[in-house]
């Protein structure tokens, strides 16, 4: 969407510290100036501080803390992605909210953050807390057409989306541990949760990501502190979740499009390189028993292809098992 809401606000933004007349910001807008009082009424109900002069024009204070759907939605969606934006404050989950949006029909891009979760989920029956207004948690609706493979590559195409997001938005180092977890220097920052309920809703997955954006140490609980980080805490300052939020959707509206044109081949060498996973020795758990060995090899569609400590190679699938990454 390339609104005039959007152009403004990215024209304040770059302006942070000097006044905007009317008319130059009208130009930069390309609305006429009328226009231009109704977006700046726009963004200032939707909580931006904005500070108007009858001279000089205006200028931006303030954005709001709370997430707001303009504010997330990328310029230009790419296939679809996200085709609505939705704000909850609390719910459960946002992947429950994402389902029953599904099951009356909402379209695929449907996107549905939260400020808080009471029930937030991960993989394998795992709890998911994000401290309130301090992370990116959000589930999107998916409709793949007619695709079998979905279920890997999209777990594979979101972890790859929200490390490079990372990456390029916040510098942060992020990794994708496998096979969803985004990791910095070891310690846990988000992770892509995948659901499908081929039973009732074949053709439709629900997508979620959960991303530590401003969270502090002692935000975390005492058991989790040790092994989970934020870009807060990573960066050492604030960080904005809306642009954050916003790039990150831009980027898997990219990366869908790729999963679409089935480019598998840039999918995998994505995620290989930015693997924290690829060549380390392991243990991973599978139905109750144990394998320990090396990283050799990853593929969105084989799994981890792994070369077992006692000999001999075997690929391992994500579903039903967990991996930890051992020392060298
Ligand atoms: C994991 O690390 O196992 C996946 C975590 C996924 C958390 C996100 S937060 C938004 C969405 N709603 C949920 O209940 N879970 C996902």
């Amino acid at each position: 969407m390339d609104s005039p809401h959007l152009r403004l606000l990215d024209a304040l933004r770059e302006n942070r510290s000097r006044w905007l007349p009317a008319r130059e910001l009208a130009l930069r807008v390309d609305v006429p100036l009328a226009e231009l009082k109704a977006s700046l009424h726009h963004l200032t109900s939707n909580g931006y501080r904005i500070e108007a002069h009858p001279q000089l024009g205006y200028r931006l204070l303030g954005e709001p803390e709370r997430l707001v759907a303009i504010g997330l939605r990328p310029d230009r969606p790419t296939a679809g992605i996200p085709s609505r934006v939705i704000i909850e404050e609390t719910v459960e989950s946002t992947m429950d909210v994402a389902w029953a949006l599904a099951a009356r029909g909402d379209p695929h891009g449907t996107t549905v953050f939260a400020e808080a979760q009471t029930h937030g989920r991960g993989r394998l029956g795992r709890t998911w807390a994000g401290g309130k207004g301090k992370s990116l948690m959000f589930s999107l609706v998916v409709r793949p057409a007619g695709d079998g493979d979905a279920g890997h590559l999209l777990v594979t195409i979101a972890a790859v989306a929200a490390a490079g997001t990372l990456r390029r938005v916040s510098s942060v180092p992020a990794q994708i541990k496998w096979p969803n977890d985004i990791v910095v220097h070891g310690k846990k920052l988000g992770g892509v949760l995948l659901e499908h309920k081929p039973a009732t809703s074949p053709d439709t997955w629900v997508l979620g990501i959960g991303l530590n954006v401003n969270q502090v140490p002692a935000d975390f609980p005492p058991e989790l502190a040790p092994h989970a980080t934020s870009v807060m805490i990573e960066t050492g300052s604030a960080a904005s979740r809306e642009l954050l939020g916003r790039e990150l959707l831009a980027e898997l509206g990219i990366w869908y499009s790729t999963f679409e044109r089935k480019d598998l081949q840039l999918i995998e060498s994505a995620w290989t390189k930015l693997s924290s996973t690829l060549g380390k020795r392991v243990m991973i758990e599978e139905r109750g028993q144990n394998y320990t060995g090396r990283v050799v090899g990853l593929s969105p569609l084989e799994g981890l292809l792994v070369q077992l400590a006692p000999g001999g190679l075997r690929s391992f699938r994500s579903e039903q098992l967990s991996l930890q990454v051992l020392p060298d």
